[in-house]
């Protein structure tokens, strides 16, 4: 087992690989410069078998233990930034105009560099341990893409596990759940067809704008009212595009929303009364609808025993007051759901302390808690795998 004051030297490296990527981001499958830095490290670490361009962009790297054969688990972070004009006034803040590291994968990218190099270096573990720094989180992409192009095949990989930074969480803090911890993200489009025509004589025309208001409305209720209020569902309207003239009433409104929730069967139920409503209503009125349903990310779904390996690597490592064992599942949205869909994995969340929100233009990683996610990742390959 690694202790926290151990990892000391690695930290101060693991901060300045850190603070280079956050100066340095890439977008979604752009990451040419951010996955040649991880490549030149792995090998500097001398691991010498390294997949690139999985993905476009992704890397898997494997470390053979020294404790003789066994499984493969798989530790997974994201490398890409988002479409954002940083305001943290840091020294190491974006070179790349409207370009940031806003949810800390620079931070997710140096902890699992961190703690290549010291399983590189210690290979106190049997098995192997597979190193996947997946590009497109924040498209929710990367990660179903890298499943699809076999990675979990390929490398025989048993188990997976991810991690994010929790901002609002004391640093050296961990929180886990078993069950679902993210949430699922779908997406719809409605279309209302009405007949267009002059503002002044509404009657001879059938408004879309009213018959979207009114669908718009039926929408909330198919959570307050045909939810059970004990589950979770969130349905939101993010979009909507109509007219463009006072004089006018459209043909048509455009009406776009989320969907997300903890559970998957209210996925099914979503996708149905969403339709069904949005139907009926316009029917009323006597207009068209069309509806588009699009599945973009199930929900991230923690494994009992997965849960339990990553309780006690943390806990190993911080002391188990220091984890909360049963953190609520958050209602965003996380591409390593498809990872822990092929296999059974589990996900955890790493205090980053009193830091802005991800995705706010002030936040930044916080590299204090560097060495307790690279400790984290240690300690769930020593003991996950113990010679
Ligand atoms: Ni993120």
């Amino acid at each position: 087992m690694v202790t926290v004051e151990a990892l000391k030297d690695i930290k101060a490296e693991a901060t300045e690989w850190r603070r280079y990527l956050h100066e340095n981001p890439e977008l979604d499958y752009r990451l040419q410069n951010t996955a040649r830095f991880v490549v030149e490290k792995l090998e500097s670490f001398g691991i010498s078998h390294i997949e690139a361009g999985i993905a476009e962009t992704g890397i898997v790297a494997i470390i053979k233990g020294g404790g003789g054969d066994g499984p493969t688990i798989g530790l997974r972070a994201d490398m890409d930034a988002l479409p954002i004009v940083e305001t943290s006034n840091k020294p190491w803040a974006s070179k790349i105009p409207g370009c940031m590291h806003a949810c800390g994968h620079d931070g997710h990218t140096a902890m699992l560099l961190g703690a290549a190099k010291y399983l590189a270096a210690t290979r106190n573990f049997k098995g192997s341990v597979a190193l996947i720094f997946q590009p497109a989180e924040e498209h929710g992409r990367g990660g179903r893409q890298m499943v699809q192009e076999g990675i979990m095949d390929r490398f025989g990989i048993s188990r997976v596990f991810g991690m994010h930074n929790g901002p609002g969480m004391e640093v050296g803090t961990f929180a886990i759940c078993n069950g679902a911890i993210m949430g699922s993200q779908d997406n719809f489009d409605i279309v209302v067809k009405g007949k267009g025509g002059h503002a002044a004589s509404p009657h001879k025309n059938i408004d879309p704008i009213v018959i979207a208001a009114q669908i718009i409305v039926g929408l909330q209720t198919l959570v307050s009212r045909g939810t059970d209020p004990t589950k979770s569902l969130v349905i939101s309207v993010t979009k909507l595009a109509a007219g463009q003239n006072y004089s006018i009433i459209p043909e048509n409104v455009e009406i776009g929303g989320t969907v997300r929730t903890l559970l998957p069967e209210l996925r099914n139920f979503a996708e149905q009364q969403i339709l069904a409503s949005a139907q009926g209503i316009a029917r009323a009125f006597g207009a068209q609808v069309e509806v588009e349903y699009h599945r973009h990310i199930p929900v991230t779904i923690n494994q009992v025993e997965e849960t339990n390996m990553a309780i006690r690597a943390a806990s190993k490592l911080v002391g188990s007051a220091s984890v909360d064992e049963r953190v609520g599942g958050v209602m965003g949205a996380e591409d390593f759901a498809f990872m822990a869909e092929a296999r059974p994995g589990a996900y955890m969340f790493l205090g980053n302390g009193p830091t802005p929100a991800c995705h706010n233009p002030a936040y930044d990683f916080n590299d204090e808690a560097l060495s307790y996610g690279i400790g984290y990742w240690v300690n769930l390959v020593e003991n996950g795998l113990s010679a």
